[in-house]
């Protein structure tokens, strides 16, 4: 029903774009310089991760008032912080944290949010995780959410938290 409103190459034949683990640790200090290319299908090649400020304040905001309308009824916010979420999404790529929610939530009625909503959500979850806003928004489209990986706060940027075995 949403078409992609316009297709950016995101991914360049021999670009290493999964640097993630190693680069995470610099892109934890450094703060890139935000021309807002992130709008137009990713910062080229950078290893951008969560932690670098990848949405606005205001955007959080926004997934707050969509989050108590649309997800609260079935989620507390606890199912997104820490251990309930941390370790299942640490390095994953934003774009498949916001396909699945943009294809499966609200459960009763998947797909039901416009893009701009699943994006402030998603920008809402970071903001709950202790992420850093920016002045960028988060863009609402897999295909540029895909530059980003989703890093938590681990000092030093050291991997992802131990993954505890999955109860369910
Ligand atoms: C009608 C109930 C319901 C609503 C409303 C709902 N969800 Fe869910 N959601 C579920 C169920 C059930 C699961 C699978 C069990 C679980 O992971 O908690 C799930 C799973 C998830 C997951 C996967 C969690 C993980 O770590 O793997 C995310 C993310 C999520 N929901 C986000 C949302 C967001 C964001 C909204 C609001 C836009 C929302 N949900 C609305 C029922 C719901």
């Amino acid at each position: 029903m949403h078409r992609r409103l316009a297709r950016f190459r995101v991914s360049r034949p021999g670009n290493p774009g999964r640097i993630a683990a190693t680069a995470a640790a610099a892109a934890a200090l450094l703060v890139l310089p935000s021309s807002s290319p992130a709008q137009d299908g990713g910062p080229g090649g950078e290893a951008a991760t969560t932690l670098d400020g990848v949405f606005t304040a205001e955007q959080a905001e926004r997934g707050e008032e969509v989050f108590s309308e649309t997800c609260a009824r079935c989620h507390p916010t606890s199912r997104f912080v820490g251990a309930t979420f941390q370790p299942s999404w640490s390095q994953a790529p934003v774009s498949t944290l916001f396909t699945i929610v943009r294809t499966q939530m609200p459960f009763d009625n998947p797909g039901s949010l416009d893009r701009d909503e699943y994006a402030a959500v998603l920008a809402y979850l970071f903001e709950l995780n202790d992420l850093p806003a920016g002045d960028r928004r988060l863009p609402a489209s897999a295909d540029s959410l895909r530059a980003f990986t989703i890093r938590f706060g681990t000092p030093g940027g050291g991997g992802a938290p131990p993954r505890p075995p999955p109860d369910r």
